[in-house]
């Protein structure tokens, strides 16, 4: 392997002993951030990844709690829910975890939650003050991202990043979060997307290229620079008959051959997912401070 392996681990790591602290000083002026996590339905994965967030949120002594739903609730339901949630002056981050059931507009439910208490940064106000450079919370895997290049000296300034995928949760809030004139950003950004033509010779642009469309091993070797940096945000279940579970986690990028060329690469597991929950740790208690007027002291 070639390849500079990025540690989501150890920045993870780093960033959840400065929440620790904060969460410390919280406590000591009797506030205890708490986050609410709301899953709907039985989808597996989603659960998995509702329970790490509830693991987290203790180790660090963050208050968390999982409302759990049945997939046949109505959109009624769940907006009361919401709304309870909203008016509950001990909750400071409320998540709906997504993907929602067909019948229940996710749309409708991100922008009923109070965006003081939006810790996923999805209602369109937190979105709108992130594209003007004047962000309150933060989106959890793209600021999860900007860490792990800031912990590793990664220069964005002046660079091209190629992101591939558009989505609201990664792709989006990742282009205009490195588009900004501001540090750790000033980027030149291309989003590639399904009806991107040529997509290969684009991605051999890429200073920095980020996987974010939900294919497995998409990325190939011959898609990379040898001097990238490569960071995979992918999870995706792949059959996997010789193991216990009977399927393994992979990420979007074809990561043997391609740590055999890049500069650095972040691996899946351990890499972008472990940084994503830590941000959403640091957005709780940012949350928690706004909504007590908590003044930083030294
Ligand atoms: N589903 C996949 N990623 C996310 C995320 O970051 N937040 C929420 N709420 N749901 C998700």
């Amino acid at each position: 392997m070639k390849a500079l392996l990025l540690d989501g681990k150890e920045v993870s790591a780093r960033l959840k002993e400065k929440v620790t602290v904060q969460v410390t000083r919280l406590k000591s002026s009797g506030i205890t951030p708490r986050l609410v996590v709301i899953l709907v339905g039985d989808d597996p994965a989603s659960a998995v990844y509702v329970r790490n967030k509830a693991r987290t949120s203790e180790k660090l002594g963050i208050q968390s709690e999982t409302i759990t739903l049945k997939a046949t609730i109505s959109e009624k339901e769940l907006l009361a829910c919401i709304s309870k949630l909203n008016r509950d002056d001990t909750v400071h981050g409320i998540l709906v975890q997504l993907p929602l059931p067909q019948h229940i507009n996710s749309e409708k439910i991100i922008e009923a939650i109070l965006p003081d208490k939006d810790v996923d940064c999805f209602h369109p106000r937190n979105v709108g003050l992130l594209m003007l450079g004047k962000p309150y919370l933060l989106p959890c895997t793209p600021a999860g991202i900007v860490e792990i290049l800031k912990y590793y000296k990664i220069e964005t300034s002046g660079k091209h990043v190629v992101i591939l995928g558009r989505s609201n949760i990664v792709g989006k809030p990742m282009a205009n979060m490195l588009v900004q004139k501001s540090a750790h950003a000033n980027a030149t950004v291309t989003v590639v997307h399904s009806r991107t033509k040529n997509i290969k010779a684009l991605c051999l642009q890429a200073d920095i290229l980020i996987a974010a469309i939900g294919k497995a091993a998409f990325v190939t070797a011959d898609m990379v620079r040898e001097d990238a940096v490569v960071i995979d945000v992918g999870i995706n279940r792949v059959e996997a008959p010789d193991t216990p579970r009977g399927y393994k986690i992979v990420g979007d990028v074809d990561f043997i051959p391609v740590s055999g060329k890049a500069a650095a690469i972040t691996p899946v597991p351990g890499g972008v997912g472990p940084m994503t929950i830590a941000m959403l740790m640091q957005n709780t208690v940012t949350a928690a401070k706004h909504l007590t007027n908590f003044i930083e002291h030294g």
